[in-house]
Order: structure tokens, then sequence, then C-alpha cells
């Protein structure tokens, strides 16, 4: 049997890990500013990570939603702690578009509406509703295609304030710093008004956070940079540094009817272990501060660089979560990133470079970067 070839993909197999290091099959040594598309918070094989998997697997890898998981319990009240919402509701899945389905699904049970307002160029995953509520007309199946889904402009309080006053928005599912969209980044003004008009018009405001969140902006989540609460929040990527895990954190006006949302896999016994043993080390090694930190460093050497190379259109972002926009397409640069200085990067439309590297990238590392950046710009 063929593999079903739906990726691009390098020429490259990336065999170990360790940090913000990877290497390949032949024994390269690659420094990882991708993270395996902001996947890996913690850093690659982290002992500590190693351990509680390890350990885990080895007593009980998975056992049903049918009887009690006390690390379940332990992972709602230690990310309630570490984000600052411990009076929301945790639900656990196992992907971010699950997440944003399961999201979405609850705030149509919570106000009985079946429509969706999200933001142009959004990705908020690939089933059923959260392919209708990514606008890219390319991945959305006929039979995803019902109607449900405005897209609005980033920012344009007022196109999205005519919505909302039809009374018949569901929800508004935003990222406050657009990933596949390219680093675009929701302002405080727009997101704080966006709310206000949501709870006059009982309209459920979802903040996707499984790229931009679990400390990659340099705070918990990124909406708290604006200083908006929203009524729930989705989580994957970096909840489990690799282990398929997601969530819905969901704010105490939702009351929890049994059986309405379920899965056979979330919340699993080993990728609870690893989502507690993720947040040790994000609270061990201050990787929330560490992203605000170094990516403050990296946003202004390449604002530096920006002035010197006319290739530089633009630079955004927050934390750990950078785009660097370009007069020509990325694909060259990239290449030769990975090629010639064995660099992973990511990438959005056809002329952003993205940043998105482990949370415990270092000041040298991200140093070492940049020499490798000048080489290929
Ligand atoms: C903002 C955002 N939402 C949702 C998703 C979908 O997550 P998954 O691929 O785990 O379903 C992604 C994946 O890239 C994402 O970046």
């Amino acid at each position: 049997m063929n593999l079903f070839d739906v990726y691009p993909l390098f020429d490259i197999a990336i065999d170990k890990g360790l940090g913000c290091k990877v290497w390949d099959d032949k024994g390269q040594e690659y420094l990882d500013l991708y993270g395996g598309h902001a996947v890996i918070s913690v850093g690659h094989a982290h002992p500590h990570y190693v351990e509680a998997i390890s350990n885990q697997v080895a007593k009980l890898g998975f056992y049903s939603n049918s009887v009690q998981n006390p690390l379940q319990k332990e992972l709602a009240r230690r990310l309630g702690k570490a984000c600052g919402y411990e009076d929301y509701q945790l639900f656990l899945i196992n992907s971010g578009a699950e997440a944003n389905e399961n999201a979405m699904k609850l705030a149509s049970f919570y106000n009985g509406r079946t429509r969706i307002l999200s933001i142009e160029k959004a990705f908020h995953g690939r089933t059923s509703l959260a392919v209708e509520a990514t606008a890219n007309p390319k991945i959305i199946a006929p039979i995803n295609a019902n109607g449900h889904v405005t897209y609005l402009p980033i920012n344009d309080i007022e196109a999205w304030k005519a919505e909302i006053e039809k009374d018949d928005v569901c929800a508004c599912i935003i990222e406050c710093i657009q990933g596949v969209g390219g680093i675009r980044m929701v302002e405080a003004d727009f997101l704080q008004q966006l709310k206000t008009i949501c709870e006059a018009h009982n309209t459920v405001l979802i903040c996707d956070e499984i790229q931009c969140g679990y400390g990659r902006s340099g705070k918990f989540f990124a909406h708290q940079h604006l200083g908006v609460k929203p009524d729930m929040i989705t989580v994957a990527k970096g909840i489990c540094n690799g282990f398929p895990m997601g969530g819905v954190l969901i704010s105490p006006k939702f009351t929890p009817i049994y059986g309405q949302l379920g899965t056979t896999f979330g919340g699993n016994h080993l990728g609870c272990a690893g989502a507690l043993a993720v947040l040790d080390i994000i609270e061990q090694e201050n990787l929330v501060d560490n992203a605000a930190k170094v990516g403050a460093y990296l946003i202004d050497a390449l604002k530096q660089m920006q002035k010197e190379n006319s290739h530089i259109v633009d630079v955004r972002g927050e934390g750990l979560m950078i785009g660097v926009e370009l007069d020509i397409p990325y694909k060259e640069p990239r290449t030769r990133l990975i090629k010639e200085q064995h660099c992973f990067t990511g990438c959005s439309g056809t002329n952003v470079i993205r940043l998105l590297p482990p949370l415990c990238l270092s000041m040298d590392q991200a140093k070492d970067f940049i020499e490798r950046f000048k080489a290929v710009i």
C-alpha cells in the first residue's frame, strides 16, 4: 500500500531531537525554529517529559472515560492555575480541529443558533464545522460548505457589529495571532468591543489558542495581551509536546449535560501524564517568560535586518510566534535555510517565513538563527 500523497515533503527524515535541535537519519544536525509546526513547546525529548510518559505507559496507557481519571482532574486544576482560569471547566479531546468543533457545538447547544463569524484568512482545522470556519475554499469540501460561516475582515469592528446585531450569530471564533493567515494580529480595542457586543447579543466568543496559546506569545494565552476573557478557549499543539491532545476551556456560564459531548481517546491517561509534565517544565523553566524575552530579541533583530535588507517588508508577532514578510516568495530562502544552513522554519501564504520554535529557545540559539537567516536573504 502507498501513502495517500497529500503532503509536499522535504526529502529529509527527522530521526531524533533534543531541546531546540533535531537530527536527520544521516546524522545531520538542524536548528529547529519550526517546532514541528508549533507543537514542540518544552523542547524535544525533555527528560522530565520522557520519564513521565514512559512511567505512565508502563503502568496504564489508556482506560475509557466511563471511570474516574484522577490525572484529568489534576490536569484541569494545574492548567486552570497556570493560565489564570481556575473557575473554567476543561473538556479534553485529541486535536485542534476537534477542540474547535466541540467549542462551536457547545456554543450552538447553548444559544440554539447556527451562524459562525470567522476572520478572513483564518485557519481552525479540517473537520466539518472547523473547516467551514477556515477561510480557504480549497480545503472546504462540498459536504462541508453548509453556509454556517461568514468571514469578516480582521479588526473591522463595524463589520462584526452589523452581523452580531442580527441576533442570530451563535459564535465568533478568533485567533488573536493568526498562524496560517500569516501572523496577523487582532487589536485590543477590536477584541474588547467584540466581547461587549457578543455579551449584549448572547453570542459566544471563542478564542482559538491552538497555535498562539500555551505560552507561545509570551503570556499563557495570546488574548491575555488584549484584556479580554473569552467564553471558551481552544488548545492543542503545545499542550502535550507532540502527543496528540486538545482541550476546550469552558466558562462557568456553560452547564455540562451528561452525554452531550464525548470521546473515546480524549483525556487518556498517557496524554494527561504528558500534559502534566509539560506544565511542570513550563513552570520550572519559566518558559512563558523565556518566550517573551527571546521573542522580543528576535523581533528586534529582525526589524534591524529589515532596515538593511530590502527583501524584508514587515516583521510581525509576539513572543515566539513571528512572521517575516518578504517581497519575494519564501520558497528559496526557506529551502536554503534547510539545505545550506540546516535550520527549519515555517511559512505562510506565498511570502511569509513563520518562526514557531520550542519555547526553550535560548538567546544564543536566537542569535545563531539571525546569522543563518542573514546568509540566505
Ligand atoms: C489556529 C489553529 N487552529 C486549529 C488547528 C487545527 O489543529 P489540528 O491540526 O490539531 O486539528 C491549527 C493547526 O495548525 C491551528 O493552527
